[in-house]
């Protein structure tokens, strides 16, 4: 690889991938905004779908219509899903987003923080079989937080375990490593390719 992007600064966006109320998300995603705002290499967007109207019934092949996080999903260098896993699989809500959005993904890595009473592995695991359908490029390392509500100090705020903070910064390296690396290979206008 090239150094040529080396020194540049990369978008990335964290999708929060629970929308009930309350969540677990919300400690989890302001220990994530805290954490990552420490790197220097990136520039954060947090994207709660809680937040957005996505309706399903405007969905159509290749997405949905003007969508409310466009914008920001298409400037994004690299994303971090915050998914929790609900029936051995991830929220409906987050398959919605994904579905709503199509070139927005497109040659861009997804990193995954998961979480939930097993620590998200097959929330995870089933996003990864997703992705390549968007022709975005799922990164090998993750963080994985089992009972995360175990882990909350008095103030409800997340006091990660032992290696879960070391954990997020390797993969956060890792997207790195690929948002550079795909930067490249992006082509301006996917629109029409289903
Ligand atoms: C509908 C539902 C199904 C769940 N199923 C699982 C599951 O299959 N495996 C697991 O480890 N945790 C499961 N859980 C536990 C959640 O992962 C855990 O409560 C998590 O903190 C939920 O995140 P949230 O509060 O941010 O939505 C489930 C929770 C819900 C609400």
């Amino acid at each position: 690889m090239t150094e040529t992007n080396a020194g540049s600064r990369l978008r990335i966006a964290v999708v929060i991938g629970s929308v009930r109320r309350p969540r677990m998300a919300d400690p989890l995603a302001a220990w994530l905004e805290r954490e990552l705002s420490t790197i220097d290499w990136l520039d954060l967007d947090m994207i709660d779908l809680a937040a957005v109207s996505l309706p399903m019934h405007e969905l159509q092949p290749g997405g949905g219509g003007a969508s409310p996080i466009g914008d920001a999903l298409a400037g994004a260098d690299g994303f971090v899903f915050l998914v929790p896993e609900y029936n051995h699989s991830f929220p409906a809500a987050v398959k919605n987003a994904i579905d709503w959005h199509f070139t927005e993904w497109a040659y861009k890595p997804v990193a995954f923080v998961g979480y939930g009473a097993s620590g998200g592995i097959r929330a995870v695991a089933q996003l990864r079989m997703v992705f390549p359908e968007l022709r975005a490029a799922t990164v090998r390392e993750s963080v994985l937080i089992p009972m995360a509500w175990e882990h909350l100090d008095a103030d409800g705020r997340f006091v990660p375990p032992p290696g879960t903070t070391q954990a997020l910064h390797t993969t956060m390296g890792e997207l790195r490593t690929w948002a550079r690396a795909l930067r490249p290979v992006r082509v301006p206008d996917l629109a029409g390719r289903r």
